[in-house]
């Protein structure tokens, strides 16, 4: 064991002491869903919609229902991967005042973490802009195909979002499908670009760090200001902060201990080591 990843798992395994984890998307690579930027932080893929641009734009709002109803399938049938399940087993020790997640694919709650914040949102959700009412990603999935028969191939890669490099004739062929209430514009229950996370979503997440002794960031590269702001929160009150990122991240620079070789694989055994995983066959991550 290299000996950050040995400081790594003398500072977890300490019993008094609680954390709040923030994951990114390096947490779900395992499992098959891509991170938005590469190891020098460097975004891939092509330009995400903007939240001003979803509600103000027709045809964008078009081109990300098109999108998505292609990529969708991808973020929904991903499976936990073995750092989701480490990281749910570590919070049954006690260690975890919270997890909070920057990802959609709600694959943290999957693995039985209980204590989790979807900071962005879930993707497995729909919402009305104009009367508030819930929908199942899935239903609207279905009543998409139904209405857009002519299913499109995906030409590129399906990135976190569910989003998918589709050809423009598609785009513009699309049908959307509305509220079913009120015939209201539908918008997954993301925040997007330009968009803001709920204050009280923020203040649970910043009282659960007052609470802790460190926060512990796994797989992300923190350059937005959503996750940095809690690197930076831990810093300012004192806090320890872990960053184990397999890239270069926005608080670098403050962190205690950084690791980046191999982090993903370095974490999820130190923390099997701590909390043996409940039950895992070898096929599973
Ligand atoms: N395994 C582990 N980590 C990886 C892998 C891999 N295969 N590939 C890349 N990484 C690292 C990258 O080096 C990067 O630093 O995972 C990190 C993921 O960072 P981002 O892709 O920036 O994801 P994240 O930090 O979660 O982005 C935060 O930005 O785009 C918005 O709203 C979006 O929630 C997202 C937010
Ligand atoms: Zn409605």
């Amino acid at each position: 064991m290299t000996p950050s990843a040995a400081q790594l798992e003398a500072t977890l395994s300490d019993p008094g002491r609680r954390w709040v984890i923030l994951t990114g998307a390096g947490a779900s690579a395992a499992s098959g869903i891509p991170t938005y930027r590469d190891r020098a932080g460097k975004w891939l893929g092509s330009e995400p919609i903007k939240h001003q641009d979803f509600i103000h734009n027709p045809h964008h709002r078009q081109r990300y229902w098109a999108r998505s109803m292609l990529g969708w399938p991808g973020v929904r049938d991903a499976q936990p991967n073995r750092l989701h399940k480490a990281l749910a087993a570590f919070e049954t020790t006690g260690r975890v005042g919270l997890l909070i997640t920057q990802n959609v694919d709600r694959l943290h709650q999957q693995a039985g973490s209980q204590q989790v914040v979807d900071l962005h949102g879930r993707l497995d959700r729909v919402r009305c802009l104009d009367c508030g009412a819930g929908y199942e990603r899935e239903d609207i999935q279905q009543r998409l195909l139904a209405k857009n028969p002519q299913h499109p191939r995906i030409t590129g890669v399906v990135r976190p979002d569910g989003d998918a490099e589709i050809p423009q004739s598609a785009i513009e062929r699309l049908a959307v499908v509305d509220c079913d209430a009120c015939g209201g514009m539908l918008m997954p229950d993301v925040v997007f670009f330009g968009g803001s996370v709920p204050k009280a979503r923020v203040a649970q997440c910043e009282q659960a760090i007052q609470n802790a002794d460190g926060v512990l960031v796994v797989g992300s590269s923190l350059q937005v200001f959503s996750g940095f702001r809690f690197a930076r929160q831990a810093k300012q009150l004192g806090k320890s902060l872990i960053i184990v990122n397999e890239g270069i991240t926005r608080a670098d620079d403050l962190a205690d201990l950084k690791i980046e070789q191999q982090a993903i694989a370095h974490l999820t055994e130190v923390l099997e080591t701590i909390s043996p995983p409940r039950s895992r066959t070898p096929a599973q991550g």
